[in-house]
């Protein structure tokens, strides 16, 4: 049985998610994957900060996020102890970095992955902030480290495409192509129903699945980050979101969009990512006129989807979700079920 015990950084919709999973998972994960996965602490800025080395029930922590919103009703050995105390100073060996996304400084993300790597403890991060920014470095730290940082969740949530790829790696990936963006997706497919941008960027907003300030979506500045995230960790490549042809999908209307249906054609917003000559990669995020017959042509909606080329295989498409806080929840445990066997009994 191998022991993890997990700090959660931030415990809001994926922490939660994960903590579900945890709970209606436990007995299975024991027994098919012999892993052991206690929580020993947890912190949230409105929430509260709770370390209790023996690891605190999931159940509890759900309950009281249900019943108050925070952790007041919880009984721990310490509550009083700030983030980077927790990351540095409990006895957790993996660190779940779960705060908000900042893709201009990565922070406070970056400090906190920082220092868990620097003290030897594991790294799982949903966050595009701190793996767009500074993946080479970081994950450098965590070769000096001797410990693993697990990224998975950043890119189409708890659907594989980070260890997909991976495993293509060996069959020469040429070309990476993605619908990388469930927002503008799915407003896209809005659009060719015939629904102006406005009407369908408030139809988004109303599912919840665009943001009161769309901009991060709308004008590509997500769908860059994974691209650079996809760039960094499967092509070898060191780019930084400037590095990336940007266009978000603003200037779309729906009579563009009605002309290119005319034509057998469908407008995505697809991140692409080219290997040309000496070594040099082309990275862009740009609504494009796919053909009908495209595999990403035809999906729809909030969903996502990456087409890898590779030399041996051709082409291999990924579709599915791109987000939700059991799918990137579920992406935490893939991240944690893949860690190498440092030792049998604990990690
Ligand atoms: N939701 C998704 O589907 C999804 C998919 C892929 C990746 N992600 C990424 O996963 C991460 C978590 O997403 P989420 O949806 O769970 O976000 P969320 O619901 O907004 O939760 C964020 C959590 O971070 C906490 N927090 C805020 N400032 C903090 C700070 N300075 N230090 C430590 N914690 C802080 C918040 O605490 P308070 O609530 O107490 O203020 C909250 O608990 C983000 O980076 C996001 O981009 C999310």
């Amino acid at each position: 049985m191998r022991t993890y015990r997990l700090a959660l950084i931030g415990f809001g919709n994926v922490a939660q998610g994960f903590v579900q999973i945890l709970q209606q998972r436990a007995q299975q994960l024991r027994t098919q994957h012999q892993a052991d996965i206690q929580i020993v602490a947890v912190t949230s800025p409105s929430k509260g900060s709770l370390y209790h080395p023996q690891g605190i029930d999931p159940a509890v922590l759900l309950n009281a996020i249900e019943i108050t919103g925070n952790f007041s009703a919880i009984t721990a050995d310490y509550t009083d102890w700030d983030t980077q105390r927790i990351i540095r100073e409990s006895n957790a060996n993996v660190i779940l970095e779960l705060s908000p996304t900042n893709l201009k400084t990565a922070q406070p993300a970056l400090s906190y992955i920082e220092t868990a790597l620097q003290t030897g403890k594991h790294v799982i991060t949903a966050n595009k902030g701190p793996t767009a920014l500074y993946y080479p470095q970081l994950k450098q730290l965590a070769q000096d480290n001797q410990v693993t940082l697990g990224i998975e969740g950043t890119v189409m949530s708890g659907t594989p495409s980070l260890m997909l790829a991976q495993t293509l790696r060996s069959a020469g990936i040429t070309r990476i192509q993605g619908i990388l963006n469930g927002t503008t997706n799915y407003m896209l497919t809005r659009m060719e129903a015939g629904l102006s941008y406005n009407e369908a960027l408030t139809e988004a907003q109303e599912r919840g699945y665009a943001e009161t300030d769309p901009t991060g979506d709308v004008e590509g500045h997500d769908a860059v980050a994974k691209v650079v995230i996809l760039a960094n960790l499967l092509m070898d490549a060191s780019i930084n979101p400037n590095d990336v042809q940007r266009e978000g999908i603003t200037q779309i209307t729906t009579h563009d969009i009605q002309t290119a249906q005319q034509a057998g054609k469908r407008y995505k917003l697809i991140g692409t990512l080219e290997r040309q000559a000496k070594g040099r990669i082309r990275a862009s995020v740009q609504p494009e006129q796919m053909d009908i017959t495209h595999p990403l042509a035809s999906v729809s909606d909030a969903t996502n989807a990456i087409t890898y080329s590779t030399q041996l295989m051709g082409d291999i498409t990924l579709v599915g979700s791109g987000a939700g806080r059991i799918e990137t929840g579920y992406a935490l445990l893939t991240d944690l079920l893949k860690m190498p066997d440092y030792s049998k009994s604990d990690i």
